[in-house]
């Protein structure tokens, strides 16, 4: 009995906020809802209390443009797009790869930037996808990495990790053979850790795009025209530069 009434009252909730705020519904509020990770740099990095980032400026920005004050939430990379469809926040912005899948489940906006999976690993390690045969390789779990080393004929194991610093950080102790992650964020951490680790080879492209919830038309039209805007203006190349040295669009 109280199971029965306890799983009402969810539904009932669920029903109350079923709908996702509308444009105009924003608007009016003044302040947009954005949700990401937080842990991703340099897209969205949450340092002591300040959250930052190439998405996060750019958010930012967008929301700016826009009329509109920003509320920012972080939660873990794989709960991003269940939060949106239980109307928890207007928008994410995590670097979510458009791939036909998550398509299914929300709508994305114009990509926000392009980008690519690459293979990073200690030096003498392995460098292409034929070279991941036999090996172990470390993936955020939730990503279009794990998709695309799944499909890699003859991987050993693939072990995914919460986040992807800790899919680094079991590269450098050398629990891994490899790591598949972004391209950028793999130039940053090669980088960073000069001599110990190697660049690999790209294993797939991707478009990156914000995710409203499914049917929220209204809000997709906003954010696409507020990004255009800014990719016409300048603003989006200034900040492009400043985090990557290159402007990131999609061409
Ligand atoms: N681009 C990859 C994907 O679409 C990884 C995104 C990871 N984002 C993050 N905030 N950790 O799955």
């Amino acid at each position: 009995m109280k199971k029965a009434l306890l799983t009402l009252t969810a539904l009932a909730l669920l029903a109350t906020t079923a709908q996702a705020r509308s444009w105009e519904d924003i608007k009016k509020s003044g302040t947009i809802k954005i949700a990401t990770e937080g842990a991703f740099p340099p897209f969205n990095l949450l340092k002591g209390k300040e959250l930052t980032g190439f998405e996060v400026d750019l958010a930012n920005q967008l929301a700016k443009q826009l009329g509109l004050k920003v509320q920012w939430v972080t939660q873990p990379f794989d709960s991003l797009l269940i939060g949106l469809q239980q109307d928890r926040y207007d928008f994410v912005i995590a670097s979510h790869g458009i791939t036909p899948e998550r398509a299914k489940a929300v709508d994305f906006s114009n990509p926000h930037y392009c980008t690519g999976g690459a293979i990073v690993s200690r030096v003498g390690g392995p460098k292409t996808a034929a070279d991941l045969k036999g090996k172990t390789v470390a993936v955020q779990v939730g990503t279009t990495y794990l998709d695309n080393v799944r499909k890699v004929p003859g991987v050993k194991d693939v072990k995914t990790f919460p986040k992807d610093t800790d899919a680094q950080a079991a590269l450098m102790a050398g629990r891994v053979d490899a790591w598949v992650g972004d391209k950028f964020t793999g130039l940053d951490l090669v980088k960073a850790q000069k001599g110990k680790l190697v660049a690999g080879s790209l294993l797939f492209n991707e478009s990156i795009g914000m995710a409203v919830k499914k049917g929220n038309a209204g809000l997709l039209k906003e954010l696409n025209a507020a990004l255009a805007k800014s990719q016409s203006d300048g603003t989006y190349a200034k900040l492009s530069g400043q985090y990557f040295g290159t402007d990131v669009r999609c061409r």
